[in-house]
Parts: structure tokens; C-alpha cells; sequence
């Protein structure tokens, strides 16, 4: 007796907790974590699709890799007993500066797809984006979230469509414009190439063995409406009513002669501002601020396309240096945590933004798991502020970091 009443007074019991997304988010403490858990419950293919990047994955590893080459200068006694993250983007308020990536086929991962996403965003007060290739419609996220949406724009050969989908996300108060421009052609991305990974997924043996060992995603799969292309659907021959290759798909429908000049078509109907997603050098950086671009997206799709491309951090300080203060920066790729943020924006970005950690956690616990991932980035973000003597984001500055040797 006495022996179990001194281990109860040194041993706390913790709470049960039934609720099963709440036990595994429990476990959870990093991205990594997500994209363990993401990987256990998604089928093989789909983890791949998310997951993987161009070729031998060498740009794909240095995205993150590269911030771990950075390392603080830690100013102490600063009186941090008033930390604030938030910021504005192109003039709207944001509670930090981090923006959700457009990414595509985003049901893939859960029947509410870029709904979760989008509703979790807005919870957070975060800028939120749609990509041409989403699962959900322009009319149907506008409808469940009333936060900052930006609308990515893949530029197809059938350029009335392009110039409809701008004009019904206008419509619908969307406020920036994402033109993604390094995908000419799709990146070889051999996960996929092995998997014979189509969009919808084509339903063959080895998926359905797949499935089985997945039964909580393919229960999902199955009981949810089919996933297509929402803005597209009956418009194009693509359009995920039948399973293509993504690499077919972009062959087929991307126009390989998009150029500088398309920006000015594109004003023609957007006064909003446009961020050049996939800005790889400076010279880029410095012709797009020229034609009057409000936005720089440094990024390689997230290791996606041309396998050995600079990585997004890299980029960041020598174009700022050309630009000076002018065009917004953001750091695009392998952000996985709120010290990269403080990184990214110590060296020149006006903000970052993110993809896989928001489908890691899609994949991982639904829509708790975004507003989840994002908590973790807030604290993280804080937490570096608090620990090397910032207080505002317009504190962090250069002399807070410095690249390793
Ligand atoms: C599964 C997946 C799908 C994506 N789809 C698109 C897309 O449709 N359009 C686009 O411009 N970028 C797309 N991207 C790239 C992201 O917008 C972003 O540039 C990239 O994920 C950033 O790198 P990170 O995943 O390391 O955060 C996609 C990325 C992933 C992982």
C-alpha cells in the first residue's frame, strides 16, 4: 500500500485520449513527423506522388538541406516578453509570413482537399492558393473560406480558358495571381515513372492490393465523389474524368510558348498582383521587375522539375541585393520549420511558402492536421524570434544569420 501510494505521488497518469486524430497528433512533433505518419496511411503511390521529386532528387534534398548551412547570430537581454510574427502581403494583414502553396490533385490525399486546406488557412489568417490543377472548384473554396486566396495559373495553349478561370477567381476574391513558369514541360519524376502513376489513379491489381493495406484512405476514396480537375471539368479533354499521365497531360495541354510577353496579356484582364512562380536566377528576377511583376516566387517546384536547380534559399540574398527594396520575395521549397522562415527572411524574402508540410498533415489527420502543421510553424517561428532577440518581423535582419563555412 505504502509503496503504491509513493509511486502515485512521483508518477502523473497521463489522460486517456480516445479520439484517434487527437492520439496521433499527440505523437506528432516536427514535418517529418507528418510526412511518417502521411506514409503509413496513404498508399504507396500516392505518398510518391506528394513525396517525390525530378530525377536523382538532388535539388529536391538540397531544398531543405540548404538551411541547415545557415546559423544564427543570437542577440540576448532583448526583453522578449512581446513577440509578434505577423506581417502584410501585398497590403493585406497575415499572421505570419507564410503562404500556402498552390499544389495539385490535393484530394489525393483526403476527400476534403483543398477545402481542409483552405478553411485551415483562413483559420490561421494565411494567404492560401489555388492551383489550375486542383481538385475543388474556384466557387466552391470561395465558398467555405472567406481568407486571402491567391489562384495559381498554368498557362494552357487554350488561352480563353486560362483568361476564364482568371476571371471567375477575380470573381470570386481571389487577390494575387500565381504564373507559374517552370513548367514547360513536366520534370521526370521517376517515382511516378516505376508506379505508373496516373491522375485519377487507374485502378489495376497493384492497386488494389494498394488499397487494402490502406484501408482508411480507400475507404475515404470510395466513399467520396470522384476526384477531377474541379475547373476545368468537361472543358478540357483532361480534364480527370479519365486517367492520363501528368507528363501526357502537360505535353498535351501547356503551352510551351509562354514567354515575357504573355505577362502583358495577362494584365490585359488581372490588375491584382502577379508573382512569378519558379524565378531560378537573377537575371530573371531583375527582367520580371522590370516588365512591372509585383512578385518574385524563388522556387523549383519543390525539386519537382529540373533536377540540380538552385535551391530557393540560395537565391534569396543575391536577388535581393539587384532588387534592392523593390517587388516582394518569397522563398519557395523546403521550409519545415519556423527557424527557416526567420532564415528566409533574415537574408531578404519578404515571405516563405510551403507544400508538403500542409499535404503531410492533410494526409497524415485531415484538416486538424493543417491547423495542427501550422500551430507547429507559428510556435517554431516564435519560439526562433524569442530565442535570438527579435520582436517584430521587421526586426529580423540580416546580421541575424550568417552561411556556415
Ligand atoms: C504534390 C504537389 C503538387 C504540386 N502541384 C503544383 C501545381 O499544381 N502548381 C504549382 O505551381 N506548383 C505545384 N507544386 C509546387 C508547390 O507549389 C511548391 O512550389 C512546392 O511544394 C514547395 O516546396 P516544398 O514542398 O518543399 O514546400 C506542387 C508540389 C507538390 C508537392
Amino acid at each position: 500500500m505504502g509503496m503504491i501510494q509513493t509511486f502515485r505521488s512521483v508518477v502523473q497518469f497521463d489522460s486517456i485520449t480516445l479520439d484517434p486524430v487527437e492520439r496521433r497528433l499527440k505523437k506528432i512533433a516536427s514535418i517529418d513527423d507528418y510526412r511518417k505518419v502521411a506514409k503509413r496511411r496513404l498508399p504507396f503511390g500516392v505518398f510518391d506522388y506528394i513525396d517525390g521529386g525530378a530525377e536523382d532528387e538532388r535539388t529536391l534534398q538540397r531544398n531543405t538541406r540548404d538551411f541547415s548551412d545557415i546559423e544564427f547570430r543570437p542577440r540576448v537581454l532583448r526583453d522578449v516578453s512581446d513577440v509578434d510574427t505577423s506581417t502584410s502581403i501585398f497590403g493585406r494583414p497575415a499572421s505570419m509570413p507564410l503562404i500556402l502553396a498552390p499544389t495539385g490533385f490535393t484530394r489525393i490525399a483526403h476527400s476534403q482537399g483543398e477545402l481542409a486546406v483552405a478553411r485551415a488557412a483562413a483559420r490561421a489568417s494565411l494567404p492560401w492558393s489555388l492551383s489550375t490543377m486542383g481538385t475543388r472548384s474556384i466557387e466552391e473554396v470561395a465558398a467555405v473560406s472567406d481568407g486571402d486566396k491567391w489562384f495559381q495559373v498554368y498557362t494552357w495553349k487554350d488561352r480563353g480558358l486560362v483568361r476564364e478561370l482568371v476571371e471567375r477567381a477575380r470573381h470570386a476574391g481571389f487577390t494575387a495571381l500565381w504564373l507559374t513558369v517552370d513548367t514547360a514541360v513536366l520534370g521526370r519524376r521517376e517515382r511516378d515513372v516505376r508506379r505508373g502513376m496516373t491522375l485519377p489513379p487507374k485502378i489495376g491489381l497493384g492497386t488494389i492490393l494498394d488499397g487494402a493495406i490502406h484501408p482508411w484512405w480507400t475507404l475515404d476514396f470510395l466513399r467520396n465523389e470522384p476526384i477531377t480537375f474541379a475547373n476545368v471539368v468537361g472543358r478540357n479533354e483532361d480534364d480527370g474524368t479519365t486517367a492520363v499521365s501528368l507528363a501526357e497531360h502537360v505535353a498535351r495541354q501547356f503551352d510551351q510558348a509562354l514567354s515575357w510577353d504573355d505577362i502583358d496579356w495577362l494584365r490585359t484582364f488581372w490588375d491584382g498582383p502577379i508573382v512569378l512562380k519558379g524565378i531560378q536566377t537573377v537575371a530573371d528576377a531583375k527582367q520580371a521587375v522590370a516588365l512591372g511583376v509585383e512578385g518574385i516566387g524563388l522556387s523549383n517546384h519543390g525539386g519537382r522539375q529540373l533536377d540540380d536547380a538552385p535551391t530557393p534559399i540560395s537565391l534569396v540574398e543575391p536577388v535581393r541585393q539587384e532588387l534592392g527594396a523593390d517587388a516582394t520575395i518569397i522563398c519557395d521549397g523546403g521550409v519545415r520549420r519556423g527557424s527557416d522562415i526567420v532564415k528566409a527572411i533574415a537574408l531578404g524574402a519578404d515571405a516563405v511558402s510551403i507544400g508538403r508540410p500542409y499535404f503531410y498533415a492533410l494526409g497524415a489527420a485531415g484538416e486538424r492536421g493543417v491547423d495542427h502543421m501550422l500551430a507547429f510553424m507559428r510556435d517554431g517561428l516564435h519560439r526562433t524570434m524569442a530565442l535570438s532577440g527579435v520582436r517584430s518581423i521587421a526586426e529580423i535582419d540580416r546580421d541575424l544569420v550568417q552561411w556556415k563555412r
